[in-house]
């Protein structure tokens, strides 16, 4: 398979690369007079490197991976035996009819949700993530804890590597690609629009590419966004809308997404289910998003912004509790069926889906704010502004009969009862006290 045109990019953003130059292993050498201490610093940087070496190239796909990056060495362990084995471990299957799923966005939000209840009821799970910074990589780098002491490796890379994603999909033959891996946010387009192109576009059709060249290719379960619906007003929003005017890049790069789907679907009988996700909040969440912010400025007496639109009125979402959403995930992987598609040509129609997953209950971002006043007994300062034009949009509310009749989708956690849990975890996880116990 060619490699990317995004191979050039640094795939995991801040990671050390230690560079590889025979002449820098002689000037060590030449620098030492004695002969005795030459001789045994010399031998010693030969047998390190020997060993190196033989840890990298001991198997031929690790041969394979160093003559694509001939240059450089991201980690001693990356291609090796041990990187191996811990990703066949990860896949393993501990139910006779169980799934063996890849996790793009593993250690995301919603990734490591639905990595661990699918680990949970026995299926195999192997994730990737590039952990970059758009927020705190040290909240990723947690959830990666929770999920390896559930048995889920997460590979550290970037979905744009497609010589990375050949290697995993050589060493396992996924059944299921769940993708969440994306950039999300669309406020943060306006700054960093580049970013949006890297994941959700180049990304995508990386991860086609190498799904559509497997054998046996995976069926693909993805996460589009309610945000394609963009400017409509005609609501509930259900599947069959018009979704061709988006208020933001991030809504315009989800869209093309599911044209993009069509496209791999149509050419090489790749099974593919898009889902349109409605803000989903909960434990684990991010901290880019307004609940979680919220929390974070309450607690420390901080003025929040609250926007309010034409004639003061609110935005409001159709808030979805994670748990909901999982439900959403695992029900479109059980009933996806096979790709049709093998040595990059199709054999027959593939599947080709999309859902809304939502709450179906629109509430007004003012009742949010009330609600985590509640649990977290303090008064929020409020600054009521105009609503800037940043691709927001003021009203989201889910249609979800496609995804109820399909199979049995059915949201049972109220924005009352997932902000509580939220509200917990936050504690808990930021070791805040609050004045009085928070009682469950
Ligand atoms: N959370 C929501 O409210 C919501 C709503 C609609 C759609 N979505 C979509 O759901 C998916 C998951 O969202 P989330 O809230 O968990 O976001 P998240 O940012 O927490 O998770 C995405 C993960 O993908 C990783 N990632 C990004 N680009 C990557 C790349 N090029 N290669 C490898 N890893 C990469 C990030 O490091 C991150 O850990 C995304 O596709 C998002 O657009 C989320």
């Amino acid at each position: 398979m060619a490699p990317s045109v995004q191979d050039s990019c640094p795939s995991t953003p801040g990671k050390g690369k230690i560079e590889r130059s025979s002449s820098h292993f002689g000037r060590v050498a030449n620098r030492w007079q004695s002969p005795g201490s030459a001789h045994f610093f010399f031998w010693s940087f030969v047998l390190v490197g020997f060993m190196f070496y033989a840890v990298v190239h001991i198997s031929p796909s690790g041969l394979h991976f160093m003559q694509h990056h001939s240059s450089t060495v991201r980690d001693l362990t990356w291609g090796g035996l041990l990187w191996e084995k811990q990703i066949e471990h990860s896949a393993h299957l501990k139910r006779e009819t169980g799934l063996v799923v890849l996790v793009t966005g593993a250690a995301g939000f919603v990734g490591t949700h639905v990595s661990l209840a699918l680990k949970r009821r026995g299926d195999g799970v192997v994730g990737i993530d590039n952990f970059n910074n758009y927020y705190d990589p040290s909240l990723k780098r947690s959830r990666q804890s929770l999920l390896e002491k559930q048995g889920v490796f997460v590979v550290e890379g970037d979905i744009n590597d497609a010589v990375l994603l050949e290697r995993l999909f050589s060493l396992i033959p996924f059944t299921h690609v769940v993708h969440l891996a994306a950039q999300a946010g669309v406020r943060y387009a306006m700054e960093n629009p580049g970013s949006y192109v890297h994941s959700n576009i180049a990304g995508l059709v990386t991860l086609f590419e190498a799904c559509k060249a497997a054998n046996p290719q995976p069926a693909i379960v993805w996460a589009s966004s309610s945000s394609v619906y963009g400017l409509n007003l005609k609501t509930p929003f259900s599947e069959t809308d018009r979704t061709d005017q988006p208020a933001s890049l991030y809504a315009a790069t989800k869209k093309a997404g599911e044209e993009i789907a069509h496209t791999y679907n149509h050419i090489y009988g790749l099974s593919i289910t898009g889902l349109r996700f409605f803000t989903v909040y909960g434990p684990w969440g991010r901290p880019d998003m307004a609940y979680f912010s919220f929390t974070k400025d309450i607690l420390r007496g901080k003025p929040i912004d609250l926007y309010q639109g034409p004639n003061g009125i609110y935005p409001a979402r159709d808030f979805t509790y994670i748990d909901d959403i999982v439900k959403g995930c695992l029900g479109s992987l059980d009933t996806a069926k096979k790709s049709t598609g093998s040595g990059g040509a199709k054999n027959g129609t593939a599947q080709l889906r999309v859902f809304n997953l939502g709450n179906t209950s629109p509430v007004p971002v003012p009742r949010l704010v009330n609600i985590l006043e509640k649990y977290l007994r303090v008064k929020a300062i409020k600054n009521i502004m105009r609503m800037p034009k940043n691709g927001d949009v003021p009203f989201t509310h889910a249609n979800i009969s496609h995804a109820r009749s399909e199979f049995g989708y059915n949201p049972t956690t109220d924005l009352s009862m997932g902000l509580k849990k939220f509200v917990k975890w936050y504690l808990t996880y930021y070791d805040t006290p609050l004045d009085r116990k928070f009682h469950d």
